[in-house]
């Protein structure tokens, strides 16, 4: 009996892929959320979930995700089960890998991933749908670690060589970028506002805009807790002159650059936007840093994602506790997961005098916090409302929009200045350009968390839909929502059974 109902919810299994995860999770988290919250009964669920915008027709499949999810989640399999489970193996193994297209990218990786394991790391054939079966359950589609490939990569390989191969038959061919470009009809390199010149910077710092203290909260370190974001929200800007309360460590005003450079390391590659150009290379952290302390530099250049939770300096920037507290990655992301946690927790952003990042919207819709350690940075600020996020949208995705300032489509783009010592916390979603008065050394960290899962998801969508590259990527951003979709069904299972007609949970 169990199998055939089993094998009845498999058929309902014909899309729950990394791109989905997101979606059902947001569909877990509001079917939870109003259980638990409101005292909705399971088989009220599904008109529930009608109240909450999902259509009366599709509610039956929602639910039916939720039960796929559900199976999904449970590896420890009993013995009479068994035979579903392989027949869910053979399900997820066609599902898995139908085509080539860059979308698919992900899919080919873990398919890449797991012919690698076959055939360098020495996973017997026979084991590989096992382990297939595994990274599928659990989402894992882009096991860069055992293929040497960078997500980020894998799109523009062409011919992949397993790092055997390539002993005999060379690197992995890339494909053409200048086609492939073509082919998207956009790059994904990082561009700005006029071409990023310095006659814009100069437009915009005379420029005046509506003051931030209209939008941003002002609080001191230790009234933002747990209790008052939950009572207020965090919709807003959050402000914090001091940083004494809000448990965060920084190292002493007088850290500089070269310390930077000490505690991270020299040879540290690091990402560097050239302002001017708008452009994006690789370079040493040495090479920046002599590039810093140069008498006359003929460049702007501008660090933004030297992501350091893995380096020494880890250890004298501690995140603010309210972030720890409500970060997704910190707390649900397991030590022994395949994949390599997020590195988005701790980023050092060096900018010199007149660096500037066009408006844009974090990667997976994260808020991030800003503490200027010396210097200042200017905010220019955008709420995202449907309708800003529209024409944000539409802009971003006009092939000449580095021509055209955004916040010129806008009724309303706040400025806001942090000065040193200051800490900003942005909510998820905001539309941001940020400008560099002076040199500066800030820190800063991007979090998701459950106050905002549906900003969340909605700037996951505009991300999707846009297919451009993210200034600072949120690596495994669908597996992270996973394993809350996890941590939610775990508590699901003690307060409700779901679909008790499949006797999921009877056990
Ligand atoms: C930037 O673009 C503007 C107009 O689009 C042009 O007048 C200006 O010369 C450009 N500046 C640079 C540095 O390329
Ligand atoms: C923070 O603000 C609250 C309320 O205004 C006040 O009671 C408290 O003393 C302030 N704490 C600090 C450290 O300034
Ligand atoms: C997020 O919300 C869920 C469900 O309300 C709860 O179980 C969980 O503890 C929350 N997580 C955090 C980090 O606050
Ligand atoms: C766009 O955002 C601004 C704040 O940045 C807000 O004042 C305005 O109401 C929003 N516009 C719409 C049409 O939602
Ligand atoms: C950008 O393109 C749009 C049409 O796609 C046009 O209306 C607009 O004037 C262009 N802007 C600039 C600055 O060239």
């Amino acid at each position: 009996m169990r199998i055939t109902l089993i094998l009845a919810i498999l058929q309902g299994c014909v899309g729950v892929d990394e791109d989905e995860a997101p979606a059902v999770l947001m569909y877990i988290y509001l079917l939870f959320q109003l259980c638990c919250c409101v005292g909705v009964d399971e088989d009220e669920a599904p008109a529930v979930l009608i109240c909450v915008g999902v259509d009366e027709d599709e509610a039956p499949a929602v639910l039916m995700y939720i039960c796929v999810f559900q199976l999904c989640c449970c590896v420890g399999v009993d013995e009479d089960e068994a035979p579903a489970v392989l027949m869910y193996i053979c399900v997820f193994q066609l599902c898995c890998c139908v085509g080539v297209d860059e979308d698919e990218a992900p899919a080919v990786l873990m398919y890449i991933c797991v012919f690698q394991l076959c055939c360098c790391v020495g996973v017997d054939e026979d084991e590989a749908p096992a382990v297939l079966m595994y990274i599928c359950v659990f989402q894992l589609c882009c096991c860069s670690s055992c293929v040497g490939v960078d997500e980020d990569e894998a799109p523009d390989i062409d011919i992949y060589h397993c790092p055997n191969c390539e002993k005999t038959d060379g690197k992995s061919t890339m494909k053409n970028k200048k086609r492939n470009k073509q082919d998207t009809g956009q790059s994904g390199d990082i561009r700005a506002v006029q071409n990023g010149s310095q006659v814009f910077i100069k437009e915009l710092r005379s420029r005046t805009f509506p003051s931030s203290e209209d939008v941003v909260v002002k609080l001191n370190g230790s009234q933002l807790t747990m209790d008052y974001l939950e009572e207020v929200g965090f919709n807003e800007p959050i402000l914090v002159l001091k940083k004494d309360g809000l448990g965060m460590s920084m190292p002493a005003p007088t850290f500089y650059i070269n310390d930077v450079e000490n505690h991270v390391g020299p040879d540290v590659g690091v990402d560097v936007i050239d302002v001017t150009k708008q452009t994006d290379s690789k370079m040493k952290l040495k090479e920046f840093v002599d590039y810093y302390y140069s008498t006359s530099r003929k460049k702007v250049l501008n660090i933004i994602n030297l992501e350091f939770s893995d380096k020494r300096m880890d250890s004298i920037v501690e995140s603010p506790q309210i972030v720890r507290r409500l970060s997704w990655v910190e707390n649900y992301w397991p030590d022994d997961a395949l994949l390599g946690k997020p590195k988005v927790t701790k980023y050092c952003l060096i900018g010199v005098k007149d660096s500037y990042t066009d408006f844009h919207i974090e990667c997976g819709g994260a808020s991030v916090w800003y503490h200027v350690l010396k210097g200042e940075k200017i905010f220019f600020l955008i709420k995202p409302t449907s309708a800003n996020l529209s024409l944000y949208e539409r802009w971003r995705s006009s092939a000449n929009h580095t021509e055209m300032f955004f916040a010129d489509q806008v009724d309303k783009c706040y400025k806001c200045t942090l000065k040193q010592g200051q800490t900003l916390f942005i909510p998820s979603g905001w539309i941001n350009a940020v400008l560099t008065p002076v040199d500066t050394l800030a820190f800063s960290g991007h979090f998701v968390h459950n106050l905002s899962v549906e900003m969340q998801m909605r700037a996951y969508e505009v991300e999707k839909r846009l297919k451009v590259n993210c200034l600072t990527p949120f690596p495994n951003f669908e597996t992270a929502c996973w394993y809350v979709g996890r941590h939610l069904l775990e508590r699901f299972k003690v307060v409700y059974s779901v679909c008790p007609s499949y006797g999921l949970l009877s056990r």
